[in-house]
């Protein structure tokens, strides 16, 4: 997809960090910009943002959507076509939350509040939109969608789980619709960050209040470790024009990364070491010391590479706590059955 000027584009959690900076990128191509996103305020102030930004007011629309919820979502998606007389031609779903702990405690709050946001509400608008996309725009005009996943997409972390569990299963859905739309003229990309400057480190604080039996230890404190770490993390701007030239080249996957060599070894490491469950015995146990032997140098010069820039620390594994503040991916103190270095 090319040509935006004059389009729809509907962007999920488009009220802060990655789906606004979307918001912004595609408004200023001239598009509408539809913003969906479960905060009032974050979205009055959005609405500020993309006006100072150069976006005409009469171009915007926000709506305040729990997008986990199908009617709600259902409802958002009939008011696009009310106000801007037809369905999205570039559908982006980024909103997100993430929880972090010891997998072996988490609760089904954990799991239904991070899937429920990451994972079913990227299917409530796929399922919603694209048969509208496709009746409205194929082989008449361009139309994509587009998901914002992550690194953690890509690989399972013990303290990760359900968020890492739920990118997983975003990135392989898009490569299914990738194939899926072709015949139609359309195509599917899937973004997948590192670290992001933006207000995630927050999302605990808008847990749904239906939700808040978590397994792990949630502090202010944690919050604002995770906020030390987001605040090293791209633009969401910059990360918007990443993703827009992403679309433009008919990219499945895009990929931002200060350093992309390291990122590739990365990558390469985990493929090889599930490509070495290809072999047997002790062959495939050599070659898969050697191969942890070699990520954990990598993750070192990772580390050393991004030391002290303004660049995306490793995820997940590489990110540590900042100095003096409390480390977060703990459990909660009174569940029994966790190993006690796993809580505060
Ligand atoms: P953010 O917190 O700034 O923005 C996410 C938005 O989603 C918020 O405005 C929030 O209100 C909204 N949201 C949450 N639950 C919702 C619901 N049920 N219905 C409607 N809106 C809801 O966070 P950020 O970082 O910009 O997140 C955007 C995406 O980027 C997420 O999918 C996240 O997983 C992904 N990501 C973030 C990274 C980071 O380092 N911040 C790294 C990699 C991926």
């Amino acid at each position: 997809m090319r040509d935006f000027k004059g389009k729809i584009v509907f962007v999920t959690g488009g009220a802060s960090g990655a789906g606004l900076g979307q918001a912004k990128v595609f408004g200023r191509e001239g598009m509408k910009v539809c913003i969906a996103d479960v905060r009032q305020e974050a979205l009055d102030n959005a609405v500020k943002e993309l006006i100072a930004f150069g976006i005409p007011e009469k171009d915007i629309l926000a709506q305040k959507v729990d997008l986990t919820d199908r009617a709600q979502y259902t409802a958002a998606a009939d008011k696009v076509e009310e106000v801007f007389g037809g369905p999205p031609h570039l559908l982006i779903q980024t909103a997100g939350v993430n929880s972090f702990g010891p997998i072996e405690a988490s609760t089904f709050d954990d799991f239904d509040w991070v899937m429920g946001v990451c994972l079913n509400h990227v299917v409530n608008g796929l399922l919603i939109f694209v048969p509208r996309m496709i009746k409205a725009y194929a082989h008449k005009t361009e139309f994509w969608v587009a998901t914002t996943s992550s690194m953690g997409a890509f690989m399972a972390g013990s303290g990760t789980g359900p968020y890492s569990a739920a990118k997983a299963a975003v990135n392989n859905l898009m490569y299914s619709y990738a194939e899926a739309l072709k015949p139609y003229g359309s195509g599917a990309t899937v973004l997948c960050p590192g670290n992001i400057n933006s207000n995630i480190g927050n999302a605990e604080k808008f847990r749904p209040a239906n939700l808040k039996n978590t397994g792990y230890h949630i502090s202010e404190g944690t919050m604002a470790s995770l906020r030390a770490i987001h605040a090293t993390g791209i633009d969401p701007v910059e990360l918007a024009e990443i993703l827009k030239e992403g679309i433009e080249n008919e990219r499945i996957i895009v990929l931002p990364d200060h350093t992309p060599e390291l990122r590739a070894q990365q990558l390469r490491g985990l493929n090889e070491t599930i490509e070495n469950y290809t072999l047997t015995g002790a062959e495939r146990d050599a070659l898969a010391a050697k191969r942890a032997e070699e990520m954990r140098k990598m993750f070192e010069e990772m580390a050393k590479a991004n030391e002290g820039k303004d660049a995306p620390p490793p995820p997940m594994m590489g990110w540590g706590t900042p100095e003096g503040a409390e480390p977060f991916g703990k459990a909660r103190d009174d569940l029994d059955w966790i190993d006690p270095s796993k809580k505060l």
